[in-house]
């Protein structure tokens, strides 16, 4: 059933190509402009919709910060993202014009299905995006975006992780083509971009066995740093929990410009440091600010483990190691950006002899609040 592989994370992270695809799979018309008309609500509701709200717990929150950015930037549309078991304990400013999405992997997450519930007795309409049919949430949404990443069996969530950001970037396009924000040729460019993303994760899973041995070596490790930027804040807070819950392993993810804030007190020498560094062809100064944060926390002794894009020589002199990856736009770097991080967090993991698909204390899918 593994086929062939260790555990069914290590296979579910080869499967990642193929949640991507299918999730992009059938989703458009013949002239190339997106069709998700299993999304039942109303044109004109999507329309006036003034806010969306992501509420999810865990790696699909994080699939939904990664939302953020994408639809903010698309739409200019304000997109919250909550933990839903904090939108549901305090009384969120929601109603008719506000599009809540629900994100979760099993459609049974307890927290998230009252969360739904509490969000649509506002009156505002929830779209969910999920991976499991005849699941719960569905069936108390107002909607569905299935994610087509195949069951997930290893508690850690990988593949239903990039498949559900993927279906947020095609809300996000959907939106923006539904709101006129933005041309079809452009919305078409973006998806041909995304139809590109599964060659470059098979790739990433194609080079990924010099972080495995840096994992293997690490076995010892009491503590793991990850810092992000924009999309690669979530990134790195993703990488951070994977090394939790599966290696035991205390990690912390931080926006890389909250270092000077406070985090940079924890740098000493030896501290193993992830950095996800955004493309040196994006927009403004984000690639020359994380690299000045490698330099700052290299300065002070931190060994410096870089992901960045493929071509990027401005990161090698602060680098102990640079785990490279195919060239993406920034908004849809994370699809790759994160593989480095969950191979990572297996491998090490399995070198200490844990159980990467049953860790200790959790559960595939959390039923009680
Ligand atoms: C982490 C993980 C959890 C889930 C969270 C939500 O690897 O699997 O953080 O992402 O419990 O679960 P779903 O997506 O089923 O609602």
């Amino acid at each position: 059933e593994k086929g062939g592989f260790a555990s069914f994370m290590d296979k579910e992270i080869h499967d990642q190509p193929h949640a991507v695809a299918d999730t992009l799979l059938g989703r458009t018309d013949v002239r190339g402009q997106l069709v998700l008309d299993e999304v039942r609500i109303d044109e004109s509701v999507l329309r006036a919709v003034d806010k969306i709200v992501v509420i999810a717990c865990g790696t699909a929150a994080y699939a939904g910060h990664v939302a953020k950015y994408a639809i903010e930037h698309w739409c200019r549309i304000p997109v919250e993202v909550e933990l839903a078991h904090e939108f549901r304990y305090r009384d969120p400013v929601v109603d008719e014009q506000t599009l809540v999405v629900a994100i979760s992997q099993s459609g049974e997450t307890m927290d998230t299905l009252m969360a739904v519930r509490h969000a649509r007795e506002q009156g505002a309409k929830v779209l969910a995006i999920v991976n499991t049919h005849g699941s719960t949430i569905p069936r108390e949404s107002d909607a569905v975006l299935y994610t087509h990443a195949g069951p997930e069996i290893a508690v850690a969530s990988t593949k239903a992780f990039l498949a559900q950001i993927t279906a947020t970037y095609l809300l996000g396009l959907y939106l923006a083509q539904l709101r006129g924000n933005k041309f079809p040729d452009e919305v078409a460019a973006v998806l041909a971009e995304l139809r590109a993303m599964p060659d470059k994760i098979q790739q990433v899973i194609d080079r990924s066995g010099r972080v495995r041995e840096i994992a293997r070596w690490m076995a010892d490790t009491q503590s793991v740093l990850f810092l992000g930027r924009h999309v690669g804040f979530p990134v790195a807070m993703e990488g951070a929990l994977k090394l939790k819950e599966l290696a035991y392993i205390h990690a912390e993810g931080f926006a890389a410009g909250e270092l000077k804030h406070g985090p940079i007190a924890l740098i000493e020498p030896g501290q193993p440091v992830f950095v996800v560094v955004p493309s040196p062809r994006g927009r403004d100064s984000l690639h020359s600010k994380v690299v000045s944060n490698i330099q700052e926390i290299r300065a002070r002794g931190a060994r410096t483990l870089v992901i960045a894009e493929d071509g990027d020589e401005a990161v090698r002199p602060f680098a102990d190691e640079v785990f490279y990856v195919p060239q993406a736009p920034t908004l849809l770097a994370p699809l790759l950006a994160v593989v480095p991080l969950q191979v990572f967090a297996c491998e090490l993991a399995t070198a200490k002899g844990l159980d990467v698909d049953q860790p200790r204390n959790l559960a595939k899918s959390v039923t009680v609040e």
